[in-house]
């Protein structure tokens, strides 16, 4: 996976965390209409078959050759929304947009590739020799042939290019920095050779070919194979690739690359080679090689057709002891492939190497996964389970992606959330089968609310499958992977898991081996099924969250209980107008003692269909009713169950009791957890409206005094609370999470001109009431909670709970910043045996002034000089903090032998990590701001991907007062105007400025 989402991870609670916008609902008048009950479609049980199967026929499967040869774009399939081109000012480098509308089969494509790279001390030689095949078809008489247009990159040098055998002269070929041209090429199927010399231990960008801890290794996607030799750098050319490596035996004993070892041997003067052959046909940016001094554990598995795997993963001698999990995690995730979607694996060999520098998560690569180090190596003294389970998670990522991005892959990368969506989705329901399905679902939406939410109110909103890019890099976002896979829900929650599947087996059956489109997929599930999906597909060409609004009647006479749902969706950039998208509204109704009540739902034909007492209304107008029968009594309704769809939801009249009653009662976990999420925001905003009204005094002191003076913290509320803490019938993660306030970035977005720090302050104020009043039902989960004497480790969901809970406990209880109870976190600290208890410790300790803040950072150093994963925490935990005047600190830090600003892993701690503080990034002195700026600039002469995620940390400017927009504005201009920035930078500082 992906993305570093980490880029964003809270460090309140166990999730990736985002930021949000709100846009207000508009209300209208709406309810009492109880005659207008119009269509109550029924999900999952096929009642309604708005098209029939003939009609998607003509969409059925074409073969890639006649894919190619026809210049179809996907638009036709997916209703098109209307989009305005995405203007962007003037660059000074003059950096190209593509356009999806633009998309053109090329006019050759590759069907084999030879490689043969020699790999030096100064430069590394890469031969390539390409089997040439025409895909223009019919030529116009008198037409010449198209030129092969060949991507390239400026550190790839050309040294020789032949053509059919023959080495060209130079003026027999035209060679750009980015392109290399030929033309006068012959008829039919020819072969092209090109040699390449590169210096990878100079590529800083980590594309391409590039040295990590003296080991090569190469990242290709999206468009880094073009660092490496000149070629057809786009996901439709599907070549089989023949691979041949030779370096010096000593310094690189370990010689990989994609598919089956087919040859190996020593060389003259201490060197020896490798050749491996990758039988499946793949896109370039699944190329990897990897060359180094690596040790390897190896496991087996065998696959549900009787064939033996190996499974090794390669990392320095020292983490050979760290690689059990991810083993462990491999093996789980092969297993669940087969049980859950009936996919084997298909080679006799599965690797994956550990590399300490990269930009990104985790690279899929056909049979030979690169993975940054923090995604593999886990111990008990060094990861948290958070890292654990984020192991678990990326390594079934990836391994899933081996089905979903690989056999069946993307066409264009518009079509990103074709793999990466459908992949996120997997990869959570394969967490969710082997810990907790609840838990699991709250952690993706927070996520989802944190960081998408706002993506999707911001200047870099776009829908999941863009119109267009100036640097492909820049949109691995959690827009496509995070809300890519809750589209890819939306399918399975209307079609049910047997629907799901039928449409996945078909869509497999189609497309293996071939590069295609979301319509694809939405075909393949819509003609699985006979169903029309057309309303779902706006979801692929509209950005922003839809707002839904549900207005509910009761009729006592006729025992009739109706639901008015409307919905909108706010303009984003080049999108003005939205069209009503499918929504399914999973749901159940509550009588009076909690229980869910029968769900029978009359139809507009008068039919009544019985729903059990979940089910799931297909929403897909502007406005539609659903009405129910045989209601006794009023209900409470539990709207959106299990999150079924990604809006925003404002349900009218409401009341807090309704929802300590959801609270208390809904069979629903996630709407259990949502309904405080509700009550919490509700209350937050209040006291927040309270504290920015008393004026200029943001102390602690004054803030909490406004805050009293508005009625504090509810006693219903701490009741609330108290009875979740108290449930018996709770897991401890859930309880953790539902104690939880939601995060300062997702109130964000429902306040106008918000000013960070008073928002946190109001926030802690809140915690700081909740330990008080909760002082004793803390400190008993606490004690039990607590590890035995001299017990172990183990990453179990059971083991899990008990941390989550007893170490949340803690939090709450240490922001009463009382001097005893500072004292039993430090000796928390001191005594902890596992990684997590320990940084549960530090992280409250960091928050507090004072003398135990810098003893405990410290000994935590001095314990972990030499393990660089746990000084990524250490620099983390001291970015983030919100301990007042800090970035005179992080100043320091960036200077600390420990910082080392070449590595992706070290800038997201640090800087990003900074950008998570309320206080400190948003300094009223604009500090954080200027550092941020400077540190921008800085590392955009290193590595413009890792520059590129830092810059976001301003695309929100327009959420807070006008102080700060001037102050994180003027950080923008200064960035977009300053010479020889990156495209990558440009891209996102130009578009958030519009
Ligand atoms: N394709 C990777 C994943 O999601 C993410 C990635 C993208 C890694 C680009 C590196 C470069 O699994
Ligand atoms: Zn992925």
């Amino acid at each position: 996976m992906l993305l570093i989402r980490s880029s964003q991870f809270s460090k309140l609670i166990r999730a990736r965390h985002l930021l949000a916008i709100h846009n207000p609902f508009i209300r209208g008048a709406q309810s009492g209409q109880s005659s207008s009950v119009s269509r109550a479609v029924l999900i999952g049980k096929r009642a309604k078959l708005q098209q029939p199967e003939q009609q998607r026929l003509s969409s059925w499967f074409t073969p890639r050759s006649a894919q190619m040869a026809t210049a179809a774009t996907d638009n036709e399939e997916i209703p098109e929304i209307q989009q305005e081109e995405h203007k962007l000012p003037p660059h000074p480098t003059g950096p190209q947009q593509k356009f999806r509308k633009d998309y053109a089969p090329p006019p050759y494509t590759i069907s084999t590739v030879h490689l043969d790279f020699i790999l030096e001390e100064e430069t590394t030689t890469v031969s390539s020799r390409l089997r040439v095949l025409p895909n223009y078809g019919l030529l116009e008489e008198g037409a010449s042939r198209p030129a092969l247009k060949l991507d390239g990159r400026k550190d790839a040098k050309l040294v020789r290019v032949a053509v059919a055998g023959n080495e060209l002269a130079e003026g027999q070929y035209t060679a750009t920095e980015k392109q290399l041209t030929l033309n006068n090429l012959p008829p039919g199927e020819f072969e092209v050779e090109v040699v390449t010399e590169l210096r990878p231990q100079d590529n800083s960008l980590l594309e391409g070919l590039y040295k990590s801890s003296g080991n090569f290794c190469t990242q290709c996607e999206a468009e880094g194979f073009r660092g490496i030799t000149f070629f057809l750098d786009r996901p439709d050319v599907m070549a089989k690739y023949t691979t041949r490596i030779e370096a010096d035996e000593a310094n690189y004993p370990v010689l990989l690359s994609n598919g089956n070892l087919k040859e190996s041997g020593k060389l003259e003067g201490g060197r020896h080679y490798a050749v491996w052959e990758d039988p499946f046909p793949k896109p370039c940016y699944l190329f990897a090689l990897v060359a180094g001094k690596l040790s390897m554990k190896e496991r087996s598995f065998t696959t549900c057709s009787g064939r033996e795997v190996a499974l090794r993963i390669f990392v320095q001698e020292n983490n050979l002891s760290k690689v059990d999990h991810a083993l462990e995690s491999l093996i789980k995730s092969m297993k669940w492939d087969e049980d859950t979607f009936g996919r084997e694996y298909d080679l006799d060999l599965f690797n994956i190497v550990a590399v300490d520098d990269f930009n990104m998560g985790a690279m899929e690569n056909k049979a030979l996964n690169i993975f940054n180090s923090r995604l593999v190596l886990a111990s008990p003294e060094t990861a948290t389970d958070l890292d654990y389970s984020r192991i678990e998670g990326v390594v079934g990522h990836e391994y899933f992606h081996n089905w979903t991005g690989n056999r069946v892959t993307c066409r264009d990368w518009f079509q990103l959330t074709l793999k990466e969506g459908l992949t996120v989705f997997r990869d959570q329901e394969f967490t969710a089968d082997m810990n907790s399905r609840a838990v699991k679902r709250i952690e993706d939406v927070m996520v989802l609310r944190n960081s998408q939410f706002t993506e999707d109110a911001g200047p870099m909103a776009h829908p999941i499958r863009p119109e267009s890019y100036i640097k492909m890099d820049n949109f691995y976002t959690v827009t496509v992977y995070e809300k890519g896979a809750e589209i890819v829900r939306l399918y399975d929650t209307l079609l049910g898991k047997e629907g799901f599947r039928k449409g996945m087996d078909l869509y497999f059956q189609r497309y293996d081996g071939h590069a295609v489109t979301c319509d694809d997929f939405l075909a393949a599930m819509a003609d699985a099924n006979n169903v029309n999906l057309d309303t779902l597909g706006r979801w692929y060409s509209q950005a922003g969250t839809p707002n839904l609004h549900v207005s509910t009647s009761y009729d006592a006479a006729a025992k009739t209980y109706t639901l008015f749902c409307r919905q909108n969706t706010a303009p984003s950039p080049g999108q003005d107008v939205k069209q009503p998208v499918l929504i399914p509204i999973k749901l159940g109704l509550l009588g009076p003692d909690g229980a869910d009540l029968p769900l029978r739902l009359r139809g507009s034909d008068g039919s009544v269909t019985d729903l059990g007492t979940t089910g799931v209304l297909r929403f897909e107008e502007a406005e539609s009713s659903f009405q129910f029968e045989g209601v006794e009594v009023e209900p409470v309704p539990s709207l959106l169950r299990g999150f079924s769809a990604p809006v925003k939801m404002q349900v009218e009249g409401q009341t807090d009791e309704h929802l300590l009653f959801l609270l208390a009662h809904d069979s629903d976990p996630f709407n259990r957890w949502e309904s405080g999420q509700r009550l919490a925001r509700k209350l937050l905003l209040k006291l927040y409206a309270a504290a920015a009204a008393g004026g200029g005094d943001h102390s602690a002191k004054a803030v909490g005094e406004r805050c009293t003076a508005a009625g504090g913290v509810p006693d219903a509320f701490v009741g609330a609370y108290r009875a979740v803490l108290g449930d018996e019938t709770l897991d401890g993660s859930f309880k953790a999470m539902a104690v939880s306030l939601p995060t300062g970035n997702e109130l964000m977005d429902s306040i106008e001109g918000a000013d960070p720090p008073l928002l946190y302050q109001v926030r802690m104020f809140v915690v700081k009431q909740l330990a008080l009043q909760l002082r004793p039902e803390l400190e008993a989960l606490v004690a039990a909670n607590d590890d035995q004497p001299g017990e172990t480790y183990h990453f179990t969901a059971a083991a899990c709970a008990h941390r989550a809970i007893k170490n949340r406990c803690l939090a709450m209880l240490s922001s009463l910043e009382e001097p005893e109870i500072t004292h039993m976190l430090l000796n928390r600290f001191k005594a902890a045996t596992n990684m997590t208890d320990e940084i549960a410790a530090l992280s409250c300790l960091v928050e507090l002034a004072g003398p135990d803040r810098d003893t405990a950072l410290a000994a935590f150093y001095d314990k972990f000089k030499d393990e660089p994963l746990v000084l990524l925490k250490w620099l983390g935990l001291q970015a983030t903090s919100n301990a007042p005047g800090n970035v005179a600190l992080i100043k320091k830090l960036v200077d600390h032998p420990a910082f080392n600003i070449t590595n992706p892993n070290n800038c997201y701690s640090l800087f990003l990590g900074f950008g998570r503080s309320p206080v400190n990034f948003h300094a009223a002195d604009g500090s954080g701001y200027a550092f941020m700026g400077d540190a921008v600039l800085r590392v955009d002469t290193i590595n413009h991907q890792v520059a590129a995620r830092m810059v976001s940390a301003f695309s929100t400017w327009r959420q807070y007062d006008s102080e700060r927009q001037v102050m994180m504005r003027a950080q923008l201009e200064r960035i977009v105007s300053h010479p020889g920035l990156s495209d990558n930078v440009f891209e996102i500082a130009s578009k958030s400025l519009k």
